[in-house]
């Protein structure tokens, strides 16, 4: 049987109370609207259609080729959005899976479970459902004594026994392709909110005597449907755990799992050990045997194996094996720290390569350089790298030498080998193997501090 999958995303999520449009609500690192399509994938739709409406355009853009699309341009409800897709879908023999684009936590395996249980037993249209503590917000599922299915009920519309009814629609559904698009025919907006309800077509099937079904989850978090700031949060709790528990299985270590935040795209490589407050975000990818400790927070990061991050930040940038940095350190974009690099507290790296075993401890702002093996910064260097306008290159070469608190103003190129002064301003080349100083000259006038107040002798 040919699947199809319909998306439906047109809708601005009011109860978000935001100008992104809901779907494009990021949870673990990715939309909402993502994540469903993740879960899709697992049914392999022959087609699939996005019904997009609110901010149309950002929506196209996040999902991209990967599905067709069609406009809703006014938002009428759920069947509304549906009906949308007839011109893509009509006619078609096969099985159209519908699900909203505000259901992140639906695992692919569900999708396939329900779509099987759905060819199975023959039906006309099976609903996925799952048992609520709390089903408050949610479509109830009516069941007649036979417990057979008979309709879904929205929160708005239902009787005060109806809403005793833990049994929740999560708004995925499959349907006989054809039979759905005659059957949204006759729905109607006579209910309490006036929108054209897809959930009124199951009473429908019904009603001309087709086979309804609803296939349960037994998970309530995989249903959540996200329509305010408070659902995302769970949303975002429960795929945290997901991804976590995936990487303990994996073989890294975690010392606080609740506390430790990790975006679903993050690769990491076992023995990895993460201590509490760390967050990894976008695509970092960390190697074997590496320790991120507490408070650090990478984006976009590649971290070799044995790395020691420490309390730091580290942004778009490679780092090699056996790198340390911290604690305090910011690695900011496009850097790349070779094999061995220390870099110690409160140093600055920006758009720059610092070659193997060099050091750089301390109170330092590296920017737009190129910096060889072997070196040793000193304490409180600071490359100029800007001025005001511009930013240019600094180079310094293997084995160099630059003392504490020497300021390189860009652009300028140390030589191997070189030495720069503790103190000094350097502005124009070191040759290699020479000695820079750039530093007034000190000159002791003695005797001269027996006539200043603060002297034992004038007191
Ligand atoms: C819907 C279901 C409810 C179910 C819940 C599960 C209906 C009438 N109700 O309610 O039974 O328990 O989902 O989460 O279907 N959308 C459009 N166009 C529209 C309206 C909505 O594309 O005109 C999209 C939204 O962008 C969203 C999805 O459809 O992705 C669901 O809409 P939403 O307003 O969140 O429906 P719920 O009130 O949650
Ligand atoms: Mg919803």
């Amino acid at each position: 049987m040919t699947n199809y999958a319909i998306i439906l995303a047109a809708g601005k999520g009011t109860r978000m109370k935001s100008d992104l449009p809901k779907v494009l609500h990021q949870v673990a690192g990715i939309s909402m609207v993502e994540h469903v399509f993740r879960s899709v994938s697992a049914i392999n739709p022959a087609k699939k259609v996005t019904i997009i409406g609110h901010k149309a355009d950002l929506v196209k853009d996040v999902v991209g080729e990967q599905s067709h699309f069609v406009l809703q341009k006014e938002q009428l409800g759920t069947g509304h959005a549906v009906m949308m897709a007839e011109a893509e879908l009509a006619g078609l023999e096969g099985q159209t899976l519908v699900i909203a684009g505000d259901t992140p936590l639906i695992t692919g395996e569900s999708l396939k479970n329900l779509v099987d249980f759905h060819s199975n037993h023959k039906n006309v249209a099976t609903i996925l459902t799952a048992e609520a503590d709390n089903p408050f917000g949610y479509g109830r599922i009516i069941r007649n004594q036979n417990d057979e299915v008979t309709k879904i009920v929205e929160q708005k519309d239902a009787s005060d026994f109806e809403q005793q009814v833990k049994e929740i629609n999560t708004g995925t559904y499959v349907f006989d392709n054809k039979r759905l698009f005659e059957a949204l025919k006759n729905i109607t907006t006579n209910n309490a909110q006036g929108e054209y309800y897809l959930t009124d077509v199951i009473g429908i099937f019904k009603q001309l005597g087709e086979k309804v079904g609803a296939y349960k989850l037994r998970d309530f978090d995989e249903s959540l449907g996200v329509n305010d700031r408070v659902a995302l949060s769970r949303a975002e709790r429960v795929m945290r755990q997901r991804i976590n528990h995936q990487h303990m299985v994996n073989g890294v270590s975690f010392i606080d799992p609740k506390t430790t935040y990790i975006d679903i795209d993050v690769s990491l490589d076992s023995e990895v050990i993460l201590e509490p407050n760390v967050t990894l975000k976008g695509k970092t990818k960390v190697g074997q045997a590496s320790t991120i400790t507490n408070g650090s927070y990478l984006v976009d990061a590649t971290i070799g194996k044995n790395v020691t991050i420490t309390a730091s930040m580290i942004e778009e940038s490679i780092v090699e094996d056996n790198v340390t940095v911290g604690p305090y350190a910011h690695i900011r974009p496009q850097s790349h720290l070779s094999q061995n690099v220390h870099i110690g507290n409160f140093v600055e790296v920006k758009s720059s390569t610092v070659g193997k075993n060099t050091k750089s401890g301390h109170l330092t702002y590296l920017g737009n350089a190129t910096i060889g093996s072997g070196v040793n910064i000193g304490a409180g260097t600071i490359i100029a790298n800007y001025d005001g306008q511009n930013k240019f290159k600094t180079t310094v070469g293997d084995n160099a030498f630059i003392g504490s608190n020497s300021t390189i103003i860009a652009p300028v190129n140390v030589g191997e080998n070189a030495i720069t002064a503790a103190g000094s301003t350097i502005h124009q080349d070191v040759p290699e193997d020479s000695l820079a100083i750039g530093r007034g000259r000190q000159v002791n006038k003695e005797g001269y501090a027996v006539k200043m107040p603060h002297h034992p002798s004038q007191k």
